[in-house]
């Protein structure tokens, strides 16, 4: 039988119901973003991704994170970790020095994309030696290969690029595998509240031709002169917040795979009032 649950059910993780008003916030769309089109020219998807990983690192969106991960590498008696659409691999990198910040020893984790990064990806494995690595070759998520699974998948701030049928299908490999999956993303598909993300995006944004490694004037001059950037960054933002998954939709996915699972939704204050959210899928003992 497969539980399905919403709350408080980790203990010690400092965690939120989501509030019932969200239930008729906002439709579902499946609209584009331009970060996602191979169209885009490399210095705008570059910024967006570099603005993203700060926004991320800046506004504490993980800062609850750590119980509710542990925890599960607990139940699963593993921390053996395959994050999937890692990108450049900045969340997961966030979410490690979170981890790290709250004590005890890193899990192990193999990064992971359908159109691997291997040089951002190979930057971000060498800041954790011996704790994480990479696949060069592509892992399409929804048909991880068995030699690369573990016991327990993370997926962040990536569910949302996907409709229904794709996350129903990630949902079911995971089970397939008996993995535990880990799904985290920075808001929920309600406008007021993911607005609370925005200061430290747009902060990200301000500072990110100064910061930025490479292409430095060209991004000062799309960010302060002629503003394609914040106008791609904003549109995104929006698309993003429209197509953000909601409890009840996961938990009905959850449920539909009827399998020997326990789903957990739940949300995580951050500062300025933002509240990311989480879905985890754990197998439970046979
Ligand atoms: C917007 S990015 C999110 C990446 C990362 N979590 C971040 O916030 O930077 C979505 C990622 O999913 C990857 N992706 C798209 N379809 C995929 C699939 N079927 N399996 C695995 N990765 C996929 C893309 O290549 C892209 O790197």
């Amino acid at each position: 039988m497969t539980t399905v649950r919403s709350g408080a059910a980790t203990p010690g993780a400092l965690h939120l119901p989501a509030p019932a008003h969200y239930n008729h916030a906002m439709q579902r769309v499946q609209a584009f973003e331009f970060n996602d089109q191979p169209w885009l020219p490399g210095v705008l998807h570059e910024s967006i991704t570099e603005i993203l990983s700060r926004g991320v690192r800046w506004s504490g969106v993980f800062a609850g994170m750590a119980p509710v991960l542990r925890r599960v590498f607990e139940r699963v008696g593993s921390d053996r970790v395959l994050d999937l659409c890692s990108g450049a691999g900045e969340p997961i990198s966030v979410l490690l020095d979170t981890l790290a910040a709250q004590g005890g020893t890193l899990p192990e984790v193999m990064m992971s994309d359908l159109f691997p990064n291997r040089a951002a990806l190979a930057r971000v494995a060498a800041r954790y030696p011996g704790r994480v690595s990479f696949a060069p070759a592509p892992v399409d998520a929804t048909r991880v290969p068995a030699e690369l699974s573990r016991p327990v998948r993370t997926f962040i701030n990536a569910l949302h690029h996907f409709p229904p049928a794709l996350v129903s299908a990630i949902l079911a490999d995971a089970v397939q595998s008996r993995s535990a999956i880990v799904i985290l993303e920075s808001f929920p598909r309600h406008l007021p509240t993911a607005l609370r993300f925005l200061p430290a995006l747009t902060a990200a944004l301000l500072v990110n031709p100064l910061r930025a490694p490479r292409r430095r004037a060209a991004k000062a001059a799309l960010t302060y002169l002629v503003p394609v950037i914040p106008a791609i960054g904003l549109f995104d933002f929006l698309v993003s917040v429209a197509r953000t998954h909601q409890r009840e939709e996961l938990e009905a996915l959850g449920r539909g795979l009827g399998a020997d699972y326990d789903w957990e939704h739940g949300e995580l204050a951050y500062p300025l009032g933002g509240r990311a959210t989480f879905f985890h899928g754990v197998p439970r003992p046979r």
